[in-house]
């Protein structure tokens, strides 16, 4: 069965009878004159299939607990929906902390991360009543257990391991790696159980956690990452007579923003992964542990396109021609950073005719390498067409900027033709709201 993350587009997508594109049964041409470009738009209904996909191809296996990774997109909306799909959430930041609490998430299912989480984060967390925290380093471990002791409480504590698993995917984004800025190398566990056992006493081992990269197309990677922490957890359990009942191996799982992409589906995945899991647990002789899986850009990234209308286009002579949106890298940031590709059509003519050309999509931005898609076809762009990028649901809102003082655009939710805004278009007041002249500036 397809899962949602092997499609460039929402789920609901489809040409009407205005020939017009359509997702959640909104003309996306009606969405950009009400709610202007550029715009985002989350297609729930793609949401909710691919969160139901993850929780029934899990459902064979008897303990797993998903935690959507909210720095693929964090908002009051889409966490509303993700937590009444029954995920829990992967934050990594107070930000986060407080928005999948101001959402109504159940914070026992909550998990914090990071590899420098500030100590006033880690109140926060503590006060909230977070279910685990993932820790990454020795200092942390300390600072952790000092906070938890003045606050008479104790913590359950995931340690984030590098399992020393390469996989291909852009090195920026590569992250289980062995020279790696997260998580304590796999020679470290032993230093860290004995200052748990004798110092850190309020703070309790529950499991490992491990996180190989993002955008992952090999299914095989999370099998070795799995075979890693069992024979740990088996070692530590020999060792130290110390039973850990959890395994997180993170997210990953890759999505198909262009026709060469071939992600596996979420059924494939967790196939690989429920087997290797009764495979090991049995080879190592340890108990099966409760998995969790902290998927983010596969949850929300097809569920999402930007809208932008096409302005000024620009034939270099002999060379490219360039067609010029109203967004780019402030609302897009990662063709610009990771190299990233993807699809697009015009909303008012998606079908494509004898008059299709090749262009380069350039953004608005004072920046050479602001192009969104390079070599394009498209049936002849003009001044005033809705441009569709697909798959722009995870880290387009969450990497965003005010580059070049852009407000950043406004976010709608589509579902069953009906559009709600989740989140507001900034405004220019919005963007000087938090600055402030001196007064000994003023009096010159
Ligand atoms: N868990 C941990 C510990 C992570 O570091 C990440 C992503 C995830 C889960 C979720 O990974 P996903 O399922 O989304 O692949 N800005 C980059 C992606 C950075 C991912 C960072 N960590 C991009 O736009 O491609």
């Amino acid at each position: 069965m397809a899962t949602a993350n092997q499609f460039i587009k929402p789920l609901t997508t489809k040409i009407n009878e205005n020939g017009n594109l359509e997702i959640g049964g909104c003309d996306l041409v009606n969405l950009a004159d009400k709610y202007a470009t550029p715009l985002y738009v989350i297609d729930e209904f793609t949401l909710r299939s691919i969160c139901k996909d993850y929780k029934s191809a899990f459902a064979k296996y008897p303990k797993s607990q998903m935690m959507y990774a909210s720095k693929a997109l964090c908002s009051l909306a889409t966490t509303a929906i993700i937590a009444q799909e029954g995920f829990g959430f992967d934050v990594v930041s107070g930000g986060e902390i407080y928005t999948v609490h101001k959402a109504g998430a159940d914070m026992s299912k909550v998990l914090f991360n990071g590899h420098n989480k500030s100590y006033d984060e880690l109140c926060m967390a503590l006060d909230v009543n977070v279910g685990r925290i993932s820790v990454d380093n020795f200092f942390e471990l300390s600072l952790l257990d000092e906070i938890a002791k003045s606050k008479n409480k104790n913590v359950n504590i995931l340690l984030r391991i590098t399992p020393g698993i390469e996989c291909h995917t852009h090195e920026y984004i590569q992250t289980g790696h062995l020279d790696c800025k997260f998580g304590f190398d796999l020679t470290q566990i032993d230093e860290v159980i004995d200052l748990l056992l004798t110092e850190y006493t309020n703070l309790h081992l529950v499991g490992l956690h491990a996180h190989v990269g993002s955008q992952i197309f090999e299914s095989s990677i999370y099998a070795d990452e799995i075979e890693i922490l069992i024979k740990e957890i088996s070692r530590v359990d020999e060792k130290f007579g110390l039973k850990l009942s959890e395994i997180n191996i993170g997210g990953g799982l890759g999505v198909k923003y262009v026709d060469t992409d071939c992600p596996p589906s979420v059924v494939e995945i967790a196939e690989v992964i429920i087997q290797k899991l009764y495979e090991t647990t049995e080879k190592y002789g340890v108990e099966l542990p409760t998995l969790i899986l902290e998927p983010g850009r596969s949850i929300i990234s097809t569920s999402g396109v930007t809208l932008y209308t096409i302005g000024s286009s620009k034939q270099v002579p002999r060379a490219t021609k360039y067609v010029s949106v109203d967004g780019g890298m402030a609302d897009n940031l990662r063709p610009a950073m990771y190299q990233a590709e993807y699809c697009a059509q015009i909303a008012n003519k998606p079908e494509i005719d004898d008059t299709l050309q090749k262009v380069t999509i350039a953004g608005k931005f004072c920046e050479s390498g602001d192009i969104l898609i390079k070599n394009i076809e498209l049936p002849n762009p003009e001044e005033g067409d809705i441009l569709c990028v697909y798959n722009t649901g995870a880290y387009n809102y969450s990497m965003a900027s005010n580059y070049n003082k852009a407000p950043r655009p406004a976010m709608v939710l589509v579902n069953n033709s009906q559009s709600d805004i989740i989140v507001n278009r900034e405004t220019y007041e919005d963007l000087i709201s938090h600055e402030t002249i001196p007064n000994g500036l003023k009096e010159q």
